[in-house]
């Protein structure tokens, strides 16, 4: 049996992440340590609550004592750091908050494996691995008139948000414990995520629940910013091929070659839930407003024979849309009071 400790997994894609791989592997146990934060929700994991082979801690990743205690006790053989504040708007509202727990947090797992795995008892056995789940905005952003270029593991670090600063930051510790105590790291940076189980705050979720609760749907500034899109659960795989398959210290490009502007992903939306074209409004831009994010992950595809099962975009919005409407009792706690939350910004004067 393997153990893999993931934090933040009462999160979107850390709760895909445990339900794919209890799914998929039998001789995987899975221990996950979850802060439970506003962006959680342990009903995602109703699913696996009662597997044997899966454990639930309440406790935050800044708390070295307690991961300390976690690690001696699981003995981890993989350890997937999903944990941290993800939302680049609260990031704006906030940044000390992402300091502490993206980059304190990291800095407190890397200490507790780094003890751990190179104690007497097994000084950095090959089967071991820390993933740094990270993110393709560590690369800041790109230009519209470039329509060809996309980021590459080795494009130069950029962050531009609070939010993809603390990640970068996070991303270049993981880096210097694997050149300065040897320790088996690898770093995946994705695209944006879609898919079921993400929070009501994130794009298509807000948009998708607008337009279930009767409302409209919200463009940031034009509209043309431009993300690339990926399911959650191909980011799943990639991450399973990475821990698995990766070579140490190397970091792996996960996306699924699928732009979107805003404006499109909306309009795909809209047609979908029967809506008019025009049935959203405009509002002010986020500061700092990355305009384009582009990856490619041949280098991933190519190494690990990975490759993302989803590629229809529209048929896989159709499924997250029903997904949302089947499931209200699993965001409408959260709606609210996200709403209120984006008044209160706006209000601010952002
Ligand atoms: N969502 C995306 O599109 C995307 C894309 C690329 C990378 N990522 C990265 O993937 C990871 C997961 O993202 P997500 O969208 O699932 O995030 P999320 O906000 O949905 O979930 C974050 C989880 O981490 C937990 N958490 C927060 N602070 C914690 C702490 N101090 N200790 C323990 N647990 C804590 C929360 O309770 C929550 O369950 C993040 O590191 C994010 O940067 C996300």
């Amino acid at each position: 049996m393997r153990t893999c400790l993931v934090t933040g997994g009462a999160g979107f894609i850390g709760s895909n992440f445990v339900r794919y791989t209890l799914s998929h592997y039998d001789d995987v146990r899975m221990v996950n340590l979850d802060a439970l934060t506003y962006a959680a929700n342990p009903a995602s994991l109703d699913s696996v609550r009662d597997d044997p082979r899966y454990e639930f801690v309440h406790g935050n990743i800044c708390d070295r004592a307690l991961v300390r205690r976690i690690v001696d006790e699981y003995r981890p053989d993989y350890v997937v750091n999903f944990a941290a504040e993800s939302h680049v708007d609260r990031s704006i509202e906030n940044p000390a908050a992402f300091v502490e727990t993206n980059v304190l947090g990291t800095i407190s797992l890397l200490d507790a494996v780094r003890d751990a795995w190179a104690s007497p008892r097994a000084s950095f056995a090959s089967t071991h691995r820390y993933l740094q789940v990270s993110t393709d905005e560590v690369y800041g952003s790109l230009s519209l008139d470039a329509p060809r270029e996309k980021f590459h593991p080795d494009s130069p670090l950029d962050p531009r948000s609070p939010y993809s600063a603390s990640k970068a930051s996070a991303d270049q510790f993981v880096n210097a414990y694997a050149e300065t105590y040897g320790l088996p790291v690898n770093i995946s940076r994705c695209s944006n995520n879609y898919g079921p189980y993400q929070h009501v705050e994130k794009f298509i979720p807000r948009q998708v629940t607008n337009l279930l609760n009767g409302g409209r749907g919200k463009l940031f500034g034009d509209g043309l910013n431009v993300r690339d899109w990926i399911h959650v659960e191909d980011h799943c795989s990639a991450i399973w091929a990475i821990l698995t398959r990766g070579a140490p210290g190397r970091t792996y490009l996960v996306g699924a070659d699928c732009e979107r502007s805003n404006r499109e992903v909306l309009t795909a939306i809209l047609q979908a839930m029967g809506r008019e074209p025009n049935d959203f409004d405009y509002v002010r831009d986020r500061p700092g407003h990355d305009r384009r994010y582009a990856l490619d992950a041949s280098a991933t595809r190519a190494e690990l024979g990975w490759e993302p099962a989803h590629r229809d975009f529209l048929a896989g919005l159709r499924e997250t849309i029903a997904w949302y409407e089947n499931n209200s009792s699993w965001w409408e706690g959260e709606k609210d009071k996200t709403e209120a939350w984006y008044e209160g910004v706006g209000k601010r004067g952002r």
